[in-house]
């Protein structure tokens, strides 16, 4: 319940703050050291999900995900679906209502604008890359 107000707050102040800076807050919400994750999202016609990477590692020891979760080291690289979630695989395995908040949070994790490709926002081989070779 603490929580929740404390999330409630917060989202006010930055409601606030985008309001002052007139920003379009429907717009992508990564920010530098984001992971997009579009493999199925936009042809599903949800909006990307975002990983905060930082977010998460502040928080966990590398081994957690990428050995006993299974998490393979690369953007995109892990064939991650709805079912599998619910299934507590993948993000599921926190994101259940328990150690984070679950998935019916569907908005919380679909935030990136439509069409954002997987990658590592603003990773240095997505500026200089040319588009061509972006594209998987
Ligand atoms: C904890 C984070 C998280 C939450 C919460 C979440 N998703 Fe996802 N979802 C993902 C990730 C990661 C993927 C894989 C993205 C990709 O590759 O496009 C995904 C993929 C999907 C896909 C495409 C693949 C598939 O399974 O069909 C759909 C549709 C989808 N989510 C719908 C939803 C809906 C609806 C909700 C809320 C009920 C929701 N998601 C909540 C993380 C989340
Ligand atoms: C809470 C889970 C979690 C933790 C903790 C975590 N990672 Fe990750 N990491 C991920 C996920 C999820 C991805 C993206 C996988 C995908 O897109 O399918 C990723 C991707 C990566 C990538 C690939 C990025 C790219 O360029 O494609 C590297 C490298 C990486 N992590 C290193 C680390 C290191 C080093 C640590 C510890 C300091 C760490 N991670 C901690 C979940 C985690
Ligand atoms: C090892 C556990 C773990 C895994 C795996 C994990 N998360 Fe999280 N995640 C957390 C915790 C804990 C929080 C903080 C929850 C809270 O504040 O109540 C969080 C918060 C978040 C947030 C909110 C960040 C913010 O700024 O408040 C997003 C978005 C998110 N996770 C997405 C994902 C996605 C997408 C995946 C899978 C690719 C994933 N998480 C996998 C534990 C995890």
């Amino acid at each position: 319940m603490f929580r929740k107000c404390l999330w409630q707050r917060v989202l006010l102040v930055l409601l606030a703050v985008a309001a002052t800076l007139a920003m379009d807050i429907d717009d992508a919400r990564a920010e530098y050291g984001d992971i997009v994750i579009n493999n199925y999202s936009d042809a599903a016609g949800m909006r990307p999900a975002i990983f905060p990477h930082w977010f998460h590692r502040v928080r966990f020891r590398c081994k957690v995900c990428h050995a006993d979760l299974g998490f393979k080291f690369k953007a995109g690289g892990n064939e991650i679906n709805m079912v599998k979630i619910i299934d507590g695989q993948y993000c599921g395995a926190c994101h259940n209502g328990e150690l984070a908040w679950s998935v019916e949070n569907c908005n919380l994790c679909h935030s990136a604008k439509p069409g954002t490709q997987t990658q590592v926002h603003e990773s240095t081989v997505q500026k200089l890359a040319p588009a061509t070779l972006q594209k998987k």
